[in-house]
């Protein structure tokens, strides 16, 4: 038998995607083992209630509320508690304490991302995030590596799941705005404030994350214009069908040349009206897609699970054994 040396890990919230994590960590280890060449020891899990009720029973004796003593042991700390604090600080915490962190908080990146990958460059530690856009979906890895190579001149994105099943539901089925939203609850799909997707502010962070990867510089997340489908009616969504389009949630960010000659980037969410032939169109129920339009690579479309606990799951362990890989590497 392999004796493998040890990669401590410190996860950090047990919510649908955490909980979700730390089941597949657990019962996976063995394998993920092997692929990293190194054990992946979940070392504790921080949460702020031990016996609040969970998707998924998690051994009690791994459940702590002091997240700070579990950071500072760790190599790894896993951010899956959304919100701005305490987040923000565990994750400046984990930096300096010499971990790499991963998180799939799209709220903080968008607000602070700057500030953390600062941080993380002083003092020589990874913030991996592929979970904070499309969930399952690999689009961060693609944006900052495969195409850093080529010129993107737009993109055209639905990242917002609820949404898209709402807009679905109302197009395909006839359902009512309000019944259409009562099943994405009732699905899971919406966050436990439904304006975050109904009124585009979850897709406006994600505009904001992708935006800042795509063209390779910070975008203020205030100046993302944001415009959310609550006003949208079923006349209008009939109207469209009728004239050959389909009324979609889309995060659009592109290069832009002012009048005064000065480049920027422009990043908005708002209803768009696509047309029934373009990829996009095709993109039903609760799932994401992002259209890339680059220099050299041309059209290029990923396509998948934008939301669930247990498909951003794997978007994070994928950056886990990215992670562990990188700190057996660095000895
Ligand atoms: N509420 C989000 C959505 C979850 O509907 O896409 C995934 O970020």
């Amino acid at each position: 038998m392999i004796e493998y040396r040890t990669v401590r890990v410190a996860l950090l919230g047990a919510g649908s995607v955490g909980s979700q994590v730390a089941r597949l960590l657990l019962a996976n280890g063995d394998e993920l083992a092997a692929r990293v060449g190194a054990k992946l020891e979940l070392a504790g899990i921080a949460v702020r209630n031990i016996d609040a009720e969970r998707d998924v029973d998690l051994p009690r004796e791994l459940l702590t509320t002091d997240a700070e003593s579990l950071i500072v042991g760790a190599d790894i700390v896993i951010e899956l508690m959304g919100g701005i604090e305490p987040a923000r600080g565990y994750i400046l915490s984990a930096l300096n304490s010499g971990a790499d962190v991963i998180t799939g908080n799209k709220a903080l990146l968008a607000a602070h991302g700057p500030e953390l990958f600062a941080q993380a460059e002083q003092v020589g530690a990874e913030i991996y995030y592929e979970a904070a856009v499309a969930a399952a979906i690999p689009i961060i890895r693609p944006l900052r590596d495969s195409l850093a190579g080529d010129n993107i001149h737009r993109i055209l994105a639905i990242v917002n799941g609820s949404t898209n099943f709402i807009l679905d539901r109302m197009d395909r089925f006839g359902d009512s705005m309000e019944s259409a939203q009562k099943t994405a609850f009732e699905l899971g799909f919406l966050e436990a404030d439904p304006t975050l997707d109904v009124g585009g502010y979850d897709a406006a962070q994600k505009a904001t994350i992708l935006a800042s990867l795509a063209f390779h510089s910070s975008v203020d997340p205030d100046g993302v214009y944001r415009e959310g489908i609550d006003e949208i009616t079923a006349e209008q969504i009939d109207a469209a069908r009728k004239a050959g389009y389909v009324i979609k949630l889309l995060a659009i960010t592109e290069r832009i040349t002012a009048e005064d000659g000065t480049e920027g980037v422009s990043a908005r969410v708002y209803p768009a009206l696509v047309s029934r032939e373009h990829p996009l169109a095709a993109v039903h129920g609760g799932n994401n897609a992002v259209f890339v339009e680059a220099e050299a690579a041309g059209p290029l479309m990923f396509y998948g699970a934008g939301a669930g606990g247990v498909q951003t799951a794997s978007a994070v362990l994928g950056d886990l054994v990215s992670a562990a890989r990188r700190h057996v590497a660095g000895g």
